[in-house]
């Protein structure tokens, strides 16, 4: 595989617009971490084990308030993220809440690769729920993620099913993949019961 530099910048601008889009209908997400709340699942804080003094590296981190629920539990983190407003965001709350953060605005590829030559090392690298999508080469990733754990590290991967995405809220399928027409092939379903009767149709 190929890393796709230009890939990446369109998915920094589209992740710069929905950034602020997710953001903008979520209130005080300061005050809710400062309260002591948390945006990470069960799973996630059991794969995470004991963060406690550890240093954590988030990559992709969005506009990190997960990152931020890992250094409430007591870890040394830094997050990374390509888009400008997500880390920008990622910044302001941490100082807001009060909770210790360091992030750094990136392509994730020339980051790995930089922080493994200045000698950088983590003990959790972790990265979750629609991460590995954006990612156009997958091994140089992993290997990235190899070159920043210290020795015995842990990678904690959490990650939507791919098959999940294939349906809607209903369980009916999304996209009309079984149509053979290449014009309808990416055009979203807009309405399920439409969908299941042109499949049961042919
Ligand atoms: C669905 S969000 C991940 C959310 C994350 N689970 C969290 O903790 O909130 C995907 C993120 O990946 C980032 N991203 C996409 N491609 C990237 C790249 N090449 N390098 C760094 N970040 C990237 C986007 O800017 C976006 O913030």
């Amino acid at each position: 595989m190929v890393i796709r530099p230009d890939l990446h910048e369109n998915n920094r601008l589209s992740w710069n617009a929905a950034t602020v889009a997710h953001n903008r209908h979520k209130p005080d997400q300061a005050g809710f971490l400062r309260g002591g709340g948390s945006t990470l699942f069960p799973e996630e804080i059991g794969l995470l084990g004991a963060v406690q003094g550890k240093a954590v590296l988030h990559l992709l981190c969005n506009s990190g308030q997960d990152t931020l629920s890992i250094a409430a539990l007591g870890a040394e983190v830094t997050g990374v993220d390509i888009s400008d407003e997500a880390i920008d965001f990622a910044q302001r709350l941490s100082a807001e809440s009060g909770i210790a953060g360091t992030f750094e605005r990136s392509d994730v590829y020339p980051w790995l690769e930089k922080a493994a030559s200045d000698g950088r090392r983590f003990d959790t690298v972790f990265c979750s729920y629609g991460a590995l999508c954006w990612l156009s080469d997958l091994g140089t990733f992993l290997r990235g993620v190899a070159g920043v754990l210290k020795t015995g590290g842990r990678f904690v991967c959490m990650e939507f099913h791919p098959f999940a995405m294939i349906f809607d809220e209903q369980g009916a399928p999304k996209y009309r993949w079984h149509l053979r027409s290449p014009s309808a092939i990416l055009t979203p379903a807009t309405n399920s019961s439409a969908v299941w009767a042109t499949s049961s149709a042919r």
